[in-house]
């Protein structure tokens, strides 16, 4: 797992669940609990994805949509972790708002995300804020599906306008192929969160942001709590050493004070 993985994973403690694993559940500390959630089971997710063949995949406990996190009560989570499937999703506001509704007040999404300028999504066109934002409000992503298979057909799997593109979409579009929907960069996703949260109702605040850190590194994350709160939240190391402070603070404090009441009486 790459360090900057490993660095924000650290912040994960408590009951959570990942979405979609598949071959790469992130590695957790031995303070989180992982409930693995899959749109498919694993005899499929192997069908789906021939090319992890090799590979072992991780056992999915809950078949559930990242839409539509039903089998899971409200404010009931700790974590929820989501990498590479945000834009797997057809809505990814519509999923942003169910990870904020199982979370716990303070609870913390981590997000990875291809950057599309190193992945094979580097021949599409950007996702633009209008296209989310109005595909969200008018529930219009159905309308808007063929497009996306093309796009794909076109774009990812290099197939001719016309027929040959047309054939491909049909065939994708029957195995219900999980096609990245939308394309980003880590700066538009940044730009499409602070919309969502102005204008969709996600209340998701932004703690960390690590951008592709080497030239092999195809990916940005995101560490997100939900909020709002009333101060910032602090790394998980940073806390501890406040915590470690504090204690040394109160006992000089009362030593002072002990000092203080021997010097009155003598
Ligand atoms: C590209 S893989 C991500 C693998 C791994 N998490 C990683 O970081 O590389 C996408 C995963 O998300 C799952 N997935 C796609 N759409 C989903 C949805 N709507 N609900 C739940 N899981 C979904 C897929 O079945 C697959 O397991």
């Amino acid at each position: 797992m790459s360090v900057k993985r490993r660095r924000l994973a650290s912040w994960l403690q408590g009951r959570g669940i990942e979405i979609g694993a598949l071959h790469r559940p992130l590695e957790v500390t031995p303070g989180a609990s992982v409930t693995y959630v899959d749109r498919l089971p694993v005899a499929e997710l192997r069908e789906h994805y021939p090319e992890l063949a090799d590979l072992p995949l991780t056992p999915v406990a809950v078949i559930g949509n990242a839409e539509d996190l039903s089998a899971f009560d409200d404010q009931t989570l700790d974590f929820v972790i989501a990498n590479h499937l945000l834009e797997h999703l057809e809505y990814p506001i519509r999923g942003l708002l169910e990870f904020q509704r199982v979370l716990r007040p303070g609870g913390l999404v981590y997000l990875a995300l291809p950057d599309k300028r190193v992945t094979f999504d580097k021949k599409r066109a950007l996702t633009t804020i209008d296209h989310l934002l109005d595909e969200h409000r008018d529930q219009a992503a159905a309308q808007n599906r063929r497009d996306h298979f093309l796009d794909w057909a076109v774009n990812v799997d290099g197939k001719a306008s016309g027929k040959e593109a047309d054939d491909h979409v049909r065939y994708l579009m029957a195995r219900d192929y999980s096609i990245h929907f939308h394309v980003w960069r880590p700066e538009t996703f940044l730009e499409f969160l602070f919309a969502a949260r102005a204008q969709a109702g996600v209340e998701l605040d932004l703690l960390q942001f690590a951008a592709p850190e080497t030239e092999a590194d195809d990916e940005f994350i995101l560490l997100l709590a939900k909020g709002p709160a009333d101060s910032p939240r602090l790394p998980p190391q940073a806390g501890a050493h406040r915590r470690i402070r504090s204690g040394l603070t109160g006992r000089l404090r009362r030593l002072a004070g002990v000092r203080r009441r021997l010097a009155r009486r003598a």
